[in-house]
């Protein structure tokens, strides 16, 4: 081994972690000579949350549960707007196929790349990083990690740090007054797995965003009685099917009955908060700790990636996302190439003032699709500083666009367009089945098309 080469520590072999090992062999492959890079993944497999795990609490090593995704997900946004540009659906699939994948099918399409690329001796699964610290005199990182299988921890020196843990499996659970004497099952969205379980069952979700748009319909898919839904700053405001209806805040629970913030009431026998979550780096010390809300500008990080208390360590898909896979590779070949001191970090008050405009840049955006324009507007930013392959980002806000209008024109019925792919230019052909009707999501049944 070369003891010169710089030493990278990955957090993560999730779609950020997996972009980055991608990023740095595909530099390689082009002649780069590339640092020595070390992923240290938690779970027994790569994916993050798209390797899905019936088990919730705690797992078999008695650590927290990283995943939140359950039976029965299909993606909620068109995969148009989430290719990879160097490596398509038809490249991997042999053919194009529907709009909405179900996770399996994006598992395999992510899961496709990086075996392409043989990354995967890079990684020490079942290895979770307990503690990240940095070290002034030697300008290193010292990275503790815990060998689950051997249950032994080992300290090592990096140069650089790179943290793609996710932000979706810390849940933020709040209380409402009667939760202790309900009588019935409250969970939050991270321990949901089946919605079968409430077949026949007059459900109550607490929250209004994605977790809770989904979550209900498939409740509603797989046979609830109910939906009611519970608002703390506004309504969803879909055309819903009839035994779902919109409410206020909820503000007791006695026994069965809900009451919400009008004074009206409901009967329930289950209570899903879907309630968001919460960044979480238990594993960095406090003077290198991320903290932000999930927000398209996150806090602290220069081009959205670069800690700006101390730019030799990086987080990855730390924002809210309409972009996911291709904003994550625009990142992570940023970040490659400011390793690689092709890109330069500017001084501290030059990278705090580019963090304050991006905040003052959101704060004044109108809508949703103006929040999608600025997502695609970053990546296209990130993206023109490296060799990552340049895309139709406009096509892709496009795809986005066309998602929101078919949502407001049947939220039921969403999944069933189809777009143009922005890296093959081919049209995805027309899913077999209704979503509605699509009880076998399979990855067999969703390719055979
Ligand atoms: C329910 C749900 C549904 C979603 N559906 C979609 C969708 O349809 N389409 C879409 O594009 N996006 C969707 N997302 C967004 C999702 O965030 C991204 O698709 C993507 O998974 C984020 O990748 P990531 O690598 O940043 O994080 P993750 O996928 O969370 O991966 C992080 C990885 O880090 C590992 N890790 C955590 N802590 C440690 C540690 N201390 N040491 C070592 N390893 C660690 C974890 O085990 C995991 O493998 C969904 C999110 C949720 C919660
Ligand atoms: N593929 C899929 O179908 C799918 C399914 C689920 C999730 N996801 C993904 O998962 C990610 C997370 O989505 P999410 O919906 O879990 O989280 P989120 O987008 O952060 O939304 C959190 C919701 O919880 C509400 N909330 C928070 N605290 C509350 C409180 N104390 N009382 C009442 N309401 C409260 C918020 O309400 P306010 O609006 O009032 O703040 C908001 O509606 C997203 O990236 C999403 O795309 C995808």
């Amino acid at each position: 081994m070369d003891t010169n080469k710089k030493k990278i520590a990955v957090i993560g072999a999730g779609p950020s972690g997996l972009a980055q090992l991608r990023a740095f062999q595909s530099a390689a492959q082009s002649g780069t000579d590339i640092p020595e890079v070390v992923c240290f993944e938690k779970q027994d497999n790569w994916g993050g949350l798209w390797n899905y795990s019936w088990r919730t609490g705690l797992d078999e090593h008695g650590e927290p549960v990283h995943g939140s995704m359950y039976r029965y997900l299909w993606s909620n946004g068109p995969k148009e707007g989430l290719e990879f540009a160097d490596y398509s659906f038809e490249e991997h699939f042999g053919k194009q196929i529907a709009s909405y994948p179900p996770r399996a099918v994006l598992f395999d399409y992510i899961k496709g790349r990086v075996e392409k690329a043989d990354v995967r001796q890079w990684i020490r699964f079942k290895t979770p990083v307990r503690h990240v610290e940095y070290d002034n005199s030697s300008e290193q990182f010292s990275v503790t990690s815990h060998d689950l299988e051997n249950d032994q921890q080992t300290t090592e020196m990096f140069d650089h740090v790179i943290v793609a843990n996710g932000h979706f499996s810390t849940p933020n659970v709040p209380q409402f007054e009667g939760f202790e004497n309900f009588n019935g099952r409250i969970m939050h969205a991270h321990d949901f797995r089946d919605a079968v379980e409430f077949k026949d069952k007059r459900v109550l979700i607490i929250g209004t965003s994605y977790s809770a748009e989904d979550i209900g319909s498939q409740c509603w898919k797989y046979g609830c009685k109910s939906v009611t839904v519970s608002h703390r700053t506004a309504p969803m405001g879909f055309n819903w099917p009839d035994n779902w209806s919109e409410v206020p805040l909820l503000q007791k629970v006695q026994g069965n009955t809900a009451t919400f913030k009008d004074g009206s009431s409901a009967e329930v026998d289950v209570i899903i908060l879907c309630t968001g979550y919460k960044h979480n780096f238990p594993f960095m010390a406090d003077d290198l700790k991320l903290t932000t809300a999930n927000r398209l500008a996150a806090n602290d990080l220069y081009k959205g990636v670069t800690f700006v208390h101390n730019p030799r360590l990086f987080y990855l898909g730390m924002q809210d996302q309409w972009y996911t896979f291709n904003m994550f590779d625009a990142q992570a070949w940023y970040v490659r190439d400011a390793i690689l001191g092709k890109l330069n970090a500017p001084d501290k008050n030059e990278m705090l003032k580019d963090i304050a405009d991006r905040v003052t840049k959101e704060d004044a955006l109108e809508d949703d699709y103006a929040c999608i324009k600025y997502q695609g507007d970053y990546v296209k930013e990130l993206i023109s500083d490296t060799d990552y392959p340049s895309f139709d980002v406009d096509g892709a806000n496009e795809a986005f666009f066309q998602w929101k209008k078919h949502k407001k024109e049947n939220i039921m019925g969403f999944r069933d367009n189809c777009y143009r792919s922005v890296i093959t230019g081919t049209m995805a052909p027309v899913h077999h089945t209704k979503w509605v009707d699509a009880m076998d999501d399979s990855f067999e049944s969703y390719i055979n098309n």
